[in-house]
């Protein structure tokens, strides 16, 4: 058994509905030695508080309040009991230009309002290929390290997400996500000894039946799961998993 509590936290991007929505939170009954988190899409979060899950948003702006139109603030999601926040989704990353800077001003956002980021890292296919993945991993850490300041990594969710895994069925094999894991938690650990203790969550492709081995090893803490967390039975399969 690993020091860090395990957590799992289903993301279901722009998916859903308000009567599945129900569904997980009526008929759901989980471990509770497991973190279980719901990051629903933000209409849905004044209703996500009757499950056995604590809610997530899938992010939030960087500032405070202000002429923003469109954006959401941390303080909103606080008022309807949302405790964690995804930022730096490779999506988010990719369809709104988000830069490593920007998603370190969300980070200190998000903590100042005494919330907890999940915050998502993980390279594109091509630096896979190349073998330069972790030094591009590596800058993405850095960023929020360098901005934040020293504690603010030990007070994340870190989440490594391959984006040659999401929603491509292709997983990283459990040795590959250790290998990367492992990685993070030394770096991390390097600049702020606590943050070696922040859990690691894995992203990408998990599902029912591939979620033990991964969670099987000694850096993976649990898993951000997309498509499989829509799925009641598989959702509850992969929390369990994660004991
Ligand atoms: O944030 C979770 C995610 O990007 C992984 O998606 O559908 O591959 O599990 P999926």
């Amino acid at each position: 058994t690993k020091s860090r509590k395990p957590m799992v936290a289903g993301n279901w991007k722009m998916n859903g509905s308000l009567a599945l929505l129900t569904a997980f939170t009526q008929a759901v009954e989980l471990s509770t030695v497991v973190d279980k988190v719901l990051c629903v899409p933000f209409p849905y979060l004044a209703a996500a508080g009757k499950g056995d899950f604590a809610i997530g948003a899938q992010d939030c702006s960087q500032f405070e309040s202000g002429a923003h139109t469109g954006d959401i603030a941390v303080s909103m999601l606080k008022e309807l009991g949302v405790e964690y926040v995804i930022v730096g989704h490779s999506e988010r990353r990719q369809d709104h230009g988000e830069s490593n800077e920007d998603i370190a001003a969300k980070v200190s956002t998000v903590l100042k309002a005494g919330l907890t980021p999940i915050l998502c890292v993980g390279e594109p296919l091509e630096l896979r290929q190349s073998n330069t993945f972790k030094e591009y991993v590596l800058e993405q850490l850095k960023a929020v390290d360098e901005i934040c300041g020293r504690s603010a990594l030990s007070q994340c969710v870190i989440a490594y997400e391959p984006i040659w895994a999401i929603g491509t069925g292709m997983t990283a094999t459990p040795e590959q996500a250790q290998e990367v894991h492992e990685f993070i938690r030394t770096q991390i650990s390097d600049w702020c000894e606590a943050a070696g203790h922040s859990r690691i969550l894995y992203g990408g492709s998990v599902n029912a039946s591939n979620a033990e081995l991964l969670f099987a090893k000694p850096d993976i803490d649990g898993g951000l799961i997309g498509g499989a967390s829509l799925k009641i039975e598989d959702f509850v399969v992969i929390c369990n998993a994660a004991k």
